[in-house]
């Protein structure tokens, strides 16, 4: 199993997504052909994270499990833990203290989509950094709606601000967050935001104040892509639809990330091939065994 820890935070009530999410949850809803959870647990299979903690609520946990399973049949490995309330990003670090151990981790939002080669190569290289933090930059038209970074004329961060009203840039902070083994401690000493929340604003501030932190930004070949609203949700269908069926390869599969970095072989993608066999996703991975 790979050294660096993963966490997929997939709890919170989706209200902004009301009445769908009433009784589903917001990472299992579908984007075109998947769970959504697919596509955040994909984008850390290609980081070559094996080793997974699933964070939801108490209410669909069983959910999470039925689709998931133990991982193995994936060659991965995941345990899934609860979050009770809605207390903020950071929370994730005190709910996954016993997971994380005193090891590197790595955690990333259930409900974020990535594409794209440049994703893959900064998770490579981030996977390799053992001290401080790493975070993502990304451009978008409307940074009001999350943490903000700050650069000076000579491009350093020197401030991140949460959903600030006046932004000073354009470029969001993603929901994909590497940390060292400090994260822990480092979430324990932060107190509740304004909106009751621990922010994981203010885990990144910490590691940017003991100049532990470093920025990458994700440049405009890269997607990023929100799934907060019934419209952001149709666009990320409508997105991932297009480029597969232009292609004719799936975007984030995590049967196919497990058979192409070689967890399984080809007789058990065959097989999960034949679990769902009367799915066209089910065909698909028939076929990658046969190509
Ligand atoms: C959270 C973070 C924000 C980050 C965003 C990425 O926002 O607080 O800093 O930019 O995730 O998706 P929230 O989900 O609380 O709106």
């Amino acid at each position: 199993m790979s050294e660096r820890k993963g966490i997929i935070l997939a709890g919170g009530r989706g209200s902004r997504l009301y009445p769908i999410t009433l009784a589903v949850s917001k990472q299992l809803l579908p984007v075109y052909d998947k769970p959504m959870i697919y596509y955040p647990l994909s984008t850390l299979m290609l980081g070559d994270i094996r080793d997974f903690l699933i964070i939801t609520t108490p209410e669909d946990q069983v959910a999470f499990q039925k689709v998931l399973g133990t991982g193995e049949k994936w060659g991965l490995n995941f345990s899934f833990a609860i979050q009770s309330e809605p207390k903020g990003l950071a929370d994730a670090f005190i709910v996954g203290e016993n997971f994380i151990k005193d090891r590197n981790s790595v955690l990333i939002l259930g409900d974020n989509i990535f594409y794209g080669d440049e994703v893959e190569d900064s998770l490579i290289r981030s996977k390799l950094q053992t001290s401080g933090a790493t975070i993502f930059g990304y451009e978008v038209s409307d940074p009001n709606r999350y943490g903000v970074v700050e650069f000076d004329n000579n491009g350093n961060v020197i401030e991140i601000e949460e959903k600030p009203e006046n932004p000073k840039s354009n470029f969001a902070v993603t929901g994909l967050y590497y940390y060292d083994s400090d994260v822990v401690s480092v979430a324990k000493s932060i107190k509740p935001s304004s909106r009751g929340e621990l922010e994981i604003t203010d885990v990144n501030k910490t590691y940017l104040n003991n100049k532990k932190l470093k920025v990458e930004l994700l440049h405009r070949g890269t997607a990023w892509l929100d799934t907060g609203t019934h419209d952001s949700m149709v666009d990320a269908t409508e997105f991932v639809r297009v480029i597969e069926k232009r292609q004719g390869l799936k975007i984030c599969c995590p049967e196919e990330i497990a058979w192409r970095k070689k967890y399984i072989d080809d007789e058990q993608l065959l097989k999960l091939a034949h679990e769902l066999n009367s799915s066209d996703y089910g065909e698909y991975l028939r076929r990658l065994v046969e190509k």
